[in-house]
């Protein structure tokens, strides 16, 4: 209460809000406009608080004093994590459809799918139960998804793999009976996925603008969606280069609904909307 009551954030100043954006900008490539002064401003104050400081300007000079040791907070407190199960779901209808039956003609029995910027894990689990549900004879094929993003946070909630009965209201109702358990006691309201669908996922951190990745092989499928918007152009055109270089030559790329890559590369055909291969 005490804590509470002492506490008088003043509002984010101009200089802190230079400060931070810079800063998100050259580690994330996030880049945050003066329109999401306000937003950084309430993202920020609950950090402020935990660390018990007195506001943006002393939490300023805390990150530039313990600048590598905090800038995984900061950057988990900036991202924006919205997702969902089956979000966009034409996606998912596309793997069902026409990527699914295409790795079956060609008796294709090891797969790689990468989720980049996979956030609470709805995107990769939503994935790894699309192939439960229609790939044949899964447990007997090699089968991987990789589920990676820059916050840490999400990271170890999609690791757990638990969600509300809100979260998981669009996993249409048999594929959630079937690959979630219903908790009970002080689990009661959550439900957990399912070993058989969380052992297909490896969750691990990576931010899409290091200069290196530490994958080996290519992946057949990339999901980026729904991070690209937070890039600018340049840092969309190298990351496009670089995930040019992970995809196998007959892979298939996932954008967000809204994101393109018109304007940007030649190096990928739009096969469907925000569906790409690789121009080879
Ligand atoms: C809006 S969520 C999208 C989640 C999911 N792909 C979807 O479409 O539902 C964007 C995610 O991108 C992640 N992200 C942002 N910048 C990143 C970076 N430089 N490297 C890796 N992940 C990043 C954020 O942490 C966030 O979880």
């Amino acid at each position: 209460m005490t804590d509470l009551k002492s506490f008088n954030v003043q509002s984010l100043g101009d200089a802190e809000f230079e400060y931070f954006r810079n800063v998100v900008y050259r580690e994330s490539g996030i880049r945050l406009t003066e329109l999401k002064k306000a937003l950084v401003q309430a993202r920020l104050i609950k950090r402020i608080r935990q660390l018990k400081l007195s506001g943006f300007e002393e939490y300023c000079e805390y990150v530039q004093q313990h600048y590598h040791d905090e800038l995984e907070n900061l950057i988990n407190c900036i991202t924006t994590n919205k997702t969902d199960f089956f979000r966009e779901n034409r996606h998912f209808e596309f793997m069902k459809e026409h990527l699914i039956p295409l790795w079956c003609e060609k008796k294709k029995r090891r797969i790689r799918i990468w989720s980049a910027g996979c956030s609470t894990g709805e995107e990769p689990y939503s994935i790894a139960i699309t192939m439960r549900e229609y790939f044949p004879n899964i447990d007997s094929a090699d089968v991987k998804i990789l589920a990676t993003d820059i916050d840490t946070d999400v990271l170890e909630k999609g690791k757990k793999g638990v969600y509300s009965l809100e979260a998981i209201a669009d996993v249409p109702l048999p594929m959630a009976k079937k690959y979630f358990l219903r908790g009970s006691g002080d689990n009661k309201g959550f439900f957990k996925i399912k070993d058989s669908v969380k052992n297909l996922i490896y969750f691990r951190r990576l931010n899409l603008l290091d200069e290196t990745y530490p994958m080996k092989g290519k992946f057949d499928l990339i999901f980026c969606r729904n991070v690209i918007i937070y890039f600018d152009k340049e840092t969309q055109r190298k990351l496009f280069d670089r995930m040019f270089d992970f995809l196998s030559d007959d892979g298939f790329l996932f954008l967000g609904h809204s994101e393109t890559l018109t304007g940007l590369t030649s190096r990928f055909a739009l096969v469907a909307n925000s569906i790409y291969r690789k121009v080879v």
